[in-house]
């Protein structure tokens, strides 16, 4: 076991990084190579944290105990220690005098990421492709009692951006589907859950990191030209209706933090853009946690405390281990030296501690009780140190409990059936099966061989990176299968045999898969995105399914995957006649048995589009890859990406957004519409903003940050302490950006509460459609709901938009069930970027509601104004 469990990504700064990036650089970095027409805008000062109803207890008791703590402290919160230096991805100092104790944060969003006994539970596109609100719940419970278990004050996750702008971007899998609605109430479902425990989540990563390559920045200097994260550059509407959305559902949600994205978003680094965490996100969205920086992204001390940013983590600046930050004591002597206000680091300080009371975490909260860097027992406390303390490090708690039960649900109902012609599905166990493919079987190389995932090798159970977790066991599709019909016969390889007899009665069964992952590790080729076999199948896998399909006459093929894959090699030979997609199940992959030989219809749906060919997408969706410049990404395609796009061109895609079979059939009837709450064409006057704890605006003493006497001191450990603070005199010479202000901006017409004003949440109509197996076998059906807001008065409009859906139980062939989705105002709204509000034209007279199984699938709509009926 090497001492490192997996090896970072700012590793190759251990070999020398002496010329990296100048660190504790108070100055703004100044903006390059700043595309016309793409400029983020300045907007200051930070909003106080602690104006809704809904915190005022919380921030009250972080008031209380901010008001006594000494700078150091304070500061001691707002920083990481660094990296390694502690059991966790990212830790902060503490405030033991206070209970509050060195938070653990750690990954990832399909579990505990690093450790043992933990679930290793699908993955979020998995959870998305269940369409089932219920499940996204219980995961969240899950994943958060979890947590808690292994002692974790802060879950990284959920993820919601990437939303899946670009097919090959390597982390769309982390998220939940590339549709901002499905993504936001998935976010909104885990985020409950997770937090009902204890634990704060952290949805991630705010915004527009659409793909891997030229995320963040190349630490090693002097390549300048490489040392630039690239510019997602996003106009206003699109920002809102899409990029921004499910971050709103997450705030509504109560979400405690908020990680930043690495890349800049219009040419201004994510982690210090004033726009995003001051303007959208903390007065529009009304976020009343913390923000943090992602890993390593933090760039300018000053300038991002002055933006709104509230934790650097793990408190390096871009490079690890050197034992400087831009924060840490570089944040005391920019208050001590009057060029953070003192308002300011309250304001960050209190945001966190009152997160931690919001969540419970005062009481009876457990130590981490892991470490993610070693397996060992005992090993070194502040590994980054290299010379540290010894100690027990791994407790081996297991925090499984039943969890398998709701992860294996996921993994059942994710299951997505494309196509099954002549009913080949579901399998007799008596049947004579033939399972080719590696992807059916356990890695070769043994479990958890790779760190992170970063190898593909046996059935994919997730992609790779930070939201990985180590399977604590594995149930194989050969496993699973063997279980049901052992006489199937297994041949674990992705060469297909040839010299195999195929009799007329011989079913194959083809496994595939397709994978990706984050950018630190580079799998086969692939930086994370998928770069090496297009959006095809890895392995050959292609070849493999054109080989059995050649030779038998029936063909069932299962594909694990991060996205959409391209099948047209394959889809329409004739031998083809079912094809599941199984998504990345984690642990429970065995559960395609259950799917196969028919104990449970499938009930997953797709969530995305699956395209005839790549280039059926906008070109602007491509990935970029160009190291000699600064990478302008421009989201020319606005609101039309994924099956938006594919309507908007009339391209008929191989399998429509929402699509998925069942083994029995479902008639959608009786479609009714209620108006609930009238609509007005804007949201009525937002609430007033309540009254943020505040604080007296003196310079603490220098003396705060003094070394204490006898602190005995961790080589590269990150403290907020200063030589000598006392000589440290205002300054009056700082740079502050164009358009910084400490006078608070009027609150903006948009916000109003967690989310932004409440009124968009109002309902407005409620639609319901009576859903009826009318099949010959049990199953569970999805509605969704698309609106469809009408050209003429909404132009550059998507025709089609999901916004809700709900799924039934398990009903019986005959059994119905009434399904009830509610439609709010922002559902039927769009973004008016002159007025800066949310608008409904006309009232919403003459919008659709149209339900059905998929985009391209809808059975019943109602008018708004008009009639419901058939579609
Ligand atoms: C990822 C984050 C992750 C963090 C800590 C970063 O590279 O982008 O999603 O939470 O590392 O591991």
């Amino acid at each position: 076991m090497p001492f490192f469990k997996s090896f970072p990504f700012g590793a190759l700064c251990l070999l020398g990084c002496s010329f990296a990036l100048a660190e504790s650089d108070a100055n703004l970095e100044s903006r390059q190579n700043v595309l016309e027409g793409w400029e983020s805008p300045s907007y200051y000062p930070t909003p106080l944290g602690g104006w809704v109803p809904e915190w005022e207890e919380a921030y009250a008791k972080a008031h209380a105990v901010v008001s006594n703590m000494t700078l150091a402290e304070k500061v001691n919160l707002t920083t990481g220690t660094g990296f390694f230096m502690g059991p966790c991805v990212g830790q902060t100092g503490s405030a033991e005098r206070f209970g509050i104790p060195r938070l653990c944060l750690q990954d990832g969003p399909l579990g505990v990421r690093n450790t043992d006994h933990a679930t290793a539970f699908p993955a979020g596109i998995t959870v998305g492709a269940t369409f089932d609100k219920q499940l996204m719940y219980d995961r969240g419970v899950a994943m958060g009692e979890e947590f808690r278990g292994k002692g974790v004050n802060i879950h990284l996750g959920p993820s919601v951006g990437p939303l899946g702008r670009k097919p090959r971007g390597g982390r769309n899998w982390e998220g939940f589907g590339m549709d901002p609605s499905l993504q936001g109430i998935g976010s909104a479902q885990t985020i409950k859950g997770v937090q009902s425990t204890g634990v704060i989540a952290t949805v991630k990563h705010l915004v527009g990191n659409e793909q891997e390559l030229f995320r963040m920045i190349f630490p090693i200097q002097p390549v300048g030209f490489l040392s630039k994260p690239y510019s997602s550059n996003i106009d206003d509407r699109t920002m809102h209706e899409l990029y921004l959305w499910p971050f709103a559902d997450s705030v509504r949600a109560g979400v405690g933090s908020v990680m930043m994205a690495y890349n800049d978003v219009n040419s201004s680094s994510s982690s210090q853009n004033s726009e995003l965490i001051n303007h959208l996100l903390k007065d529009e969205l009304g976020f009343q946690g913390f923000v943090m920086t992602d890993w390593f992204a933090h760039q300018g001390g000053v300038s991002s405390a002055l933006a709104g940013l509230d934790m650097a983590m793990p408190g390096d600046g871009a490079v690890p281990l050197l034992g400087t930050s831009h924060w840490a004591g570089e944040l005391s002597r920019s208050v001590l030296n009057g060029t953070v206000p003192v308002e300011r680091i309250n304001d960050m300080a209190t945001r966190i501690v009152a997160t931690w009371f919001k969540l419970g975490q005062d009481k009876d909260f457990p130590a981490p009780n892991f470490s993610s860097h070693t397996d060992a027992e005992t090993g070194l406390i502040y590994p980054g140190a290299v010379v540290s303390p010894i100690g027990v490090v791994n407790q081996y708690v297991d925090v499984q409990d039943d969890h398998n039960t709701v992860a294996r649900a996921i993994a059942r109902d994710a299951i997505t059936l494309l196509k099954n012609e002549d009913n080949v599905l579901p399998l007799d166990s008596n049947a004579s099966l033939k399972v080719f493919g590696e992807d059916a079987g356990p890695d070769p190389q043994g479990l958890n061989s790779c760190a992170d995932k970063g190898c593909n090798r046996g059935v994919l159970t997730m992609g790779w990176g930070s939201g990985s977790a180590k399977l604590p066991y594995l149930i194989t599709p050969e496993e699973g299968i063997k279980a049901k019909a052992p006489k199937t016969e297994f041949h674990i390889t992705d060469k297909f045999p040839r010299d195999i007899e195929a009799d007329p009665e011989d079913i194959a069964i083809v496994f595939i898969n397709a994978d990706s992952g984050e950018n630190f590790i580079t799998v086969e080729g692939n930086p994370g995105d998928r770069t090496v076999s297009d959006l095809y199948a890895w392995h050959h896998g292609d070849e493999l399914v054109m080989d059995a399909a050649e030779k038998f006459s029936t063909v069932v093929v299962v594909v694990h995957t991060v996205g959409p894959i391209i099948m047209e090699k394959w889809i329409d030979h004739p031998s083809v006649k079912s094809v599941l997609v199984a998504h990345l199940p984690g642990q429970e992959a065995g559960m395609i048995a259950d799917i196969l030989f028919g104990e449970h219809s499938p009930s997953g749906h797709l969530p995305y589009t699956i395209p005839r060919s790549e280039s059926d997408y906008p070109e602007s969706v491509s990935l970029i890859n160009d190291p000699f410049k600064k990478i302008q990404d421009t989201f020319t395609e606005g609101l039309f990406i994924d099956y938006r796009h594919f309507q908007r061109t009339n391209t008929t895609p191989r399998y429509p957004f929402g699509h998925g079979l069942s083994y029995t059939t479902f008639s959608l009837t009786s479609p009714r519409l209620t108006p609930v709450t009238p609509l007005t064409e804007y949201p009525p006057p937002r609430p007033a903003k309540g009254t943020p704890p505040t604080y007296p605006d003196t310079i603490p003493s220098a003396s705060e940050v003094s070394w204490p006497e006898g602190l005995t001191r961790i080589w590269r450990y990150l403290y907020p302490y200063l030589d000598n603070p006392t000589s440290i005199k205002p300054g009056d010479d700082y740079p502050y950006p164009e358009g910084y202000s400490t006078t608070p901006k009027p609150p903006p017409r948009a916000g109003g509460a967690e989310g932004g004003n409440p009124a968009l949440w109002d309902v407005a109509f409620t639609v319901e459609v009576t859903v009826t197996n009318t099949g010959a076998v049990s199953g569970r059906a999805v509605a969704q709901l698309y609106v469809e807001l009408p050209p003429q008065v909404v132009p550059d409009t998507p025709k089609l938009q999901l916004r809700q859906f709900e799924k039934t139980k398990v009903l019986q062939p005959g059994e119905s069930e009434v399904v009830r989705m509610d439609i709010t105002r922002r559902d039927l709204s769009v973004w008016d970027v002159e007025v800066q509000d949310w608008k409904v034209r006309e009232v919403g007279k003459g919008a659709k509601l149209w339900v059905g199984g998929s985009v391209e699938d809808l059975r019943v709509v109602c008018e708004i104004g008009g009639e419901c009926g058939d579609a």
